[in-house]
């Protein structure tokens, strides 16, 4: 059997997320900080309550629940491609549905079905990172907000330096790949994740890239968690 290059083929990256959506809030629960550095980033894309959010990559929902005590009169959209990270997001989120306050829809983040300005706000966690092209996508948000909208990119992104890498190397290689793969039993996803941060933008990088898809505005964040030198929120508006 031939061993597929999951960097290579970026869009297998949400089938291989059914293996693992089980156990999914489990091990990010065990990961210390993961919904607080998600609340936090929610909190700087300063939602005011009545906007339509769009949770991009929205997976299990965990970075949805961080906008949610933001949003009064609004919604939230979760898009996700893995089947069963939303039928997570589905169960946990059945009483929001009913009331019409959040949905779930199964896309392709790269190609979404919306009309253009169809969102106030668009929160994306950990999944800029998963984009076989990044431009394409970054054109894509920009035009799926309205004009004033507010866009936050969460994602894990080494700043050019070797320390940045090396402590980034011990973290995924040394604990996350094999804790997780004992919890989820499937090590594919993890193994997917070391390498896809090493081979992501800078920050600097990211930041251009905004630029270039025409954000105004752009403000780079660090979380204050362990995830600190890895992790940032890219804040920015149309
Ligand atoms: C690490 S999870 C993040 C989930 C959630 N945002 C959170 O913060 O916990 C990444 C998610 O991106 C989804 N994903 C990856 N590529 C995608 C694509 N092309 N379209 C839609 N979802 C995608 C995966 O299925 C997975 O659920």
């Amino acid at each position: 059997m031939t061993k597929i290059n999951l960097i290579e083929n970026k869009v297998l990256v949400p089938k291989e997320f059914n293996n693992v959506a089980s156990k999914y809030d489990f091990a990010t629960y065990l990961s210390q900080g993961y919904q607080e550095d998600l609340d936090n980033s929610a909190k700087w894309l300063g939602l005011e309550g009545d906007e339509k959010v769009l949770d991009l990559c929205c997976g299990t929902g965990k970075s949805s629940s961080a906008c949610l005590p933001y949003i009064k009169t609004g919604t939230i959209t979760g898009i996700d491609n893995s089947e069963g990270m939303l039928k997570v997001a589905n169960e946990k989120f059945a009483e929001e549905i009913k009331a019409g306050k959040m949905s779930f829809e199964l896309q392709d983040a790269m190609a979404l079905d919306f009309p253009e300005e169809s969102f106030d706000a668009i929160f994306m966690a950990y999944g800029l990172r998963n984009m076989p092209d990044y431009d394409k996508c970054l054109n894509q948000l920009y035009k799926l907000l309205k004009p004033g909208g507010k866009i936050c990119i969460h994602d894990y992104s080494l700043a050019n330096k070797s320390w940045a890498k090396y402590y980034w190397g011990i973290l995924s290689y040394g604990f996350i790949v094999p804790f997780c793969t004992i919890l989820s039993g499937s090590s594919k996803i993890y193994t997917y994740l070391a390498k896809s941060v090493l081979t992501f933008l800078t920050p600097k990088e990211v930041e251009e890239k905004m630029i270039s898809a025409q954000f105004k505005s752009i403000q780079i964040k660090a979380h204050k968690s362990w995830r600190g030198p890895i992790l940032h929120a890219f804040l920015a508006k149309k």
